[in-house]
């Protein structure tokens, strides 16, 4: 992800949660030393993104989301299979991120990746009063690129993550 691709990023985070991420947040985000930013882009349009920080041998997923008219469609699971082969690769071994209880399409999703449900923070997100549940990944094997009818190799498909 560069500064480029920040308005669609934007427009994306917008559509996608009650309290979104302002641009501030993104931009700190591209320069801070310890984040990484991916965008996943099909044929110049940005599908989706994620974003996560490693510390020592621990990666901390912050935010990830797949354009609304491009979800159900593999991205998401592609995007977060990268993020623990990259923080793999960066030294990471143990993965963890926070999600709403009631966003169980996320939870589904970061489950299929390998991800369990490790712990629980009470009244997490302030605006409802809603926990977060933990997940956590250990000491992943390197997960395959998976190969799926709608998520085939990202280089044949006119997708690159960046
Ligand atoms: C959650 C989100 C990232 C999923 O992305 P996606 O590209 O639609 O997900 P995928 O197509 O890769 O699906 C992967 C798995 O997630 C689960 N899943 C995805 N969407 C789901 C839904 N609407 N309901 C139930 N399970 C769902 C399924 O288990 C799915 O695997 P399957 O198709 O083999 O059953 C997407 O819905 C999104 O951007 N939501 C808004 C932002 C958000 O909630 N981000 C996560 C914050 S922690």
């Amino acid at each position: 992800m560069t500064e480029f691709h920040l308005p669609q990023v934007l427009e994306i985070e917008r559509d996608s949660f009650v309290l979104p991420w302002t641009e501030k947040l993104f931009v700190e985000g591209l320069r801070s030393p310890i984040t990484t930013n991916l965008v996943l882009v099909e044929d110049g349009v940005v599908g989706a993104y994620a974003v996560f920080y490693i510390v020592e041998d621990e990666a901390h997923i912050l935010n990830v989301a797949v354009r609304r008219n491009r979800r159900n469609k593999g991205l998401g699971f592609y995007l977060v299979t990268e993020v623990v082969r990259r923080a793999e690769q960066a030294g990471a071994r143990f993965f963890f991120l926070e999600v709403r209880e009631s966003n169980s399409a996320a939870q589904r999703l970061y489950g299929k990746a390998g991800f369990v449900t490790v712990g629980r923070r009470r009244n997490y997100y302030s605006e409802t009063g809603e926990d977060a549940l933990v997940m956590c990944l250990a000491a992943p094997e390197l997960p395959e690129a998976p190969e799926t009818e709608v998520c085939g190799p990202i280089q044949n498909r006119g997708r690159k993550v960046v």
